[in-house]
């Protein structure tokens, strides 16, 4: 049945998931928010995503980061020492290029890894120390789309955020830019963020890469219902719903839904709810915003950032971006 409140962290997750779903399940159209995707099993499936031949967002940032890691560092550091911030709790080899590259400059970096997931971080402390260990790992839970509180650096220091890997294309344009605004807020002259997004391309490219042909993103976008049965005491069945991605031009977005074969009914025991849903009736799991070259700068300079110009591959298929706080 439901979780077991067993911690205080546990317990707050669990009321986060309880109230998630069911304002979720009573919106007209149903929706489910793209950061439950993320338990154990979820975590391990977007793992295997970002290494099918479909998927092109983790090789071709990663591949970016192998040309310009140094560049970027010396761009973000600019004759200073920096200390790296990271929003979430670090994408393993990208991450990794960055904090080499630091290395590499100064000798050694402090990494503050910043997540609402205490064993994420704790996983990430533990592979970044033992693969890179003039780095010191400063983990911190926090939710960073609420508040972000980051310590006073020593002086001569500055921070240097990563906001990588297209995370920010979850976000409506108006709350990503509310996070960005919210990032600006953590961050003093002479910091910097640099972030990650995910271009506009051909249509075809961006269907197969969230509908791929092992059927991996189908079980991502399924074990969502997996999830809510065990945690939540429902009784989804899985294979009961088809994964649907979509390619919303008008909003320049992919969504994943779950679509409904059939009427049917889902009981969700620790919400005493029930929930109905017609043929055809979709739940809609996730936004993926793909940026127009030229929008990430853009939005960088609303929140109050200079951005330089954006590092990208030959393709123009991602860009990143260092904004500057001056
Ligand atoms: C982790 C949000 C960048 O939107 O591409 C992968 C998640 N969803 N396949 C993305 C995801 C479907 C991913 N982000």
């Amino acid at each position: 049945m439901a979780l077991s409140a067993c911690s205080a962290i546990d317990a707050h997750i669990y009321d986060r998931v309880a109230a998630a779903v069911r304002r979720g399940l009573a919106a007209s159209p149903k929706s489910l928010p793209p950061w439950l995707f993320y338990d154990e099993a979820g975590s391990q499936l977007f793992d295997r995503i970002t290494e099918l031949p479909e998927y092109y967002l983790t090789r071709t940032e990663r591949g970016i980061f192998l040309q310009s890691a140094d560049a970027m560092v010396a761009c973000a550091a600019a004759g200073g020492r920096l200390r790296i911030a990271e929003l979430g709790a670090g994408s393993a080899d990208k991450t990794r290029l960055l904090l080499a590259a630091a290395v590499r400059r100064q000798g050694a970096v402090v990494y503050e890894p910043l997540d609402v997931s205490e064993s994420a971080l704790e996983a990430a402390r533990a592979r970044i120390e033992h693969e890179l260990p003039q780095v010191q790992v400063a983990p911190r839970v926090e939710d960073y789309t609420l508040r972000l509180d980051l310590d006073t650096l020593p002086a001569g220091e500055r921070r240097l955020v990563l906001y990588i890997g297209s995370s920010i294309g979850n976000f409506e344009p108006a709350a990503a830019l509310h996070l960005l605004q919210t990032v600006r807020a953590a961050l003093r002259p002479g910091d910097a963020l640099l972030l990650g997004v995910d271009l506009v391309k051909g249509e075809a490219t961006l269907l197969a890469a969230y509908d791929d042909a092992a059927g991996v993103t189908a079980a991502f976008n399924r074990n969502l219902l997996v999830r809510l049965n065990r945690e939540l005491g429902a009784d989804f069945v899985p294979e009961a719903f088809a994964h649907c991605a979509v390619w919303n031009a008008a909003a320049s977005r992919m969504e994943m839904h779950l679509e409904s074969w059939a009427a049917q009914t889902v009981r969700l025991a620790a919400l005493d709810l029930t929930v109905e849903f017609a043929p055809g009736e979709r739940i809609h799991t996730e936004n993926s915003y793909k940026y127009q070259p030229g929008q990430a700068e853009t939005l960088l300079e609303q929140a109050g950032f200079r951005p330089d110009a954006p590092w990208t591959d030959a393709h123009g298929w991602f860009a990143v971006c260092l904004g500057r706080v001056e």
